[in-house]
């Protein structure tokens, strides 16, 4: 059973008790994030999705937002994208619940909309906690809203897939899994994409 009670449904991608578990570091900021009413998006909400993974994490992936499922069982990429986003991590060798996932919004924008300037700067605050207590050697960004915290100007199809290095941490914008599920020939190019995580994350362990 899950925390609210309903059964985990059958087939999911993941060990979704492990996925549940919250570390001591991350208490009190879900707990905040829980409460939390900065935006309109609290009118929409089932669940708050904080976030997944340990804080011990060498690896964070940040996504756009919440969707259906994710808001009705509040974890992260736990639907469509979410498998092939853990399809992916197998391909390098990584499960998800070695990884830490969030999203820039943590609440469901209504009908999947896009995330508004005021929504993510709203949330903001509670990413770069989360940053913080992780403290990853490399971020994934997913997709081209979390791409601009750090890039603004930049186009992901121009940069997907490089590796920058910011405040000693590699930074890697990525494709969001979505836009590999509705364009099949993207999927070749995030597959070569995450190899450059794995690189990554073996290049900054020996450094
Ligand atoms: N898409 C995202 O960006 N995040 C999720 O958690 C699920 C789908």
């Amino acid at each position: 059973m899950t925390e609210n009670g309903k059964p985990i449904p059958i087939g999911a991608p993941s060990d979704l008790h492990q996925l549940y578990k919250i570390e001591k570091p991350f208490v009190d900021l879900y707990k905040k994030i829980a409460d939390c009413p900065a935006c309109e998006l609290v009118r929409f909400r089932t669940k708050t999705v904080p976030g997944s993974g340990p804080s011990t994490s060498k690896l964070m992936l940040i996504g756009e937002g919440p969707g259906e499922k994710e808001d009705e069982l509040g974890l992260p990429f736990i639907g469509r994208s979410g498998q092939f986003l853990e399809k992916m991590l197998l391909s390098i060798g990584l499960s998800r619940d070695e990884v830490y996932i969030t999203n820039v919004v943590k609440c469901r924008p209504p009908s999947n909309r896009d995330p508004s300037a005021q929504e993510i700067q709203a949330c903001d605050n509670f990413l770069q906690q989360q940053i913080a207590i992780v403290n990853p050697t490399v971020i994934a960004t997913l997709g081209r809203f979390s791409m601009s915290l750090w890039f603004p100007n930049e186009k992901i199809s121009q940069i997907h897939g490089e590796v920058r290095e910011i405040d000693g941490r590699l930074i890697i914008p990525m494709y969001h899994p979505a836009a590999a599920l509705r364009n099949g020939s993207l999927r070749k190019t995030v597959q070569n994409d995450f190899l450059k995580i794995k690189k990554s994350l073996i290049q900054k362990t020996k450094t």
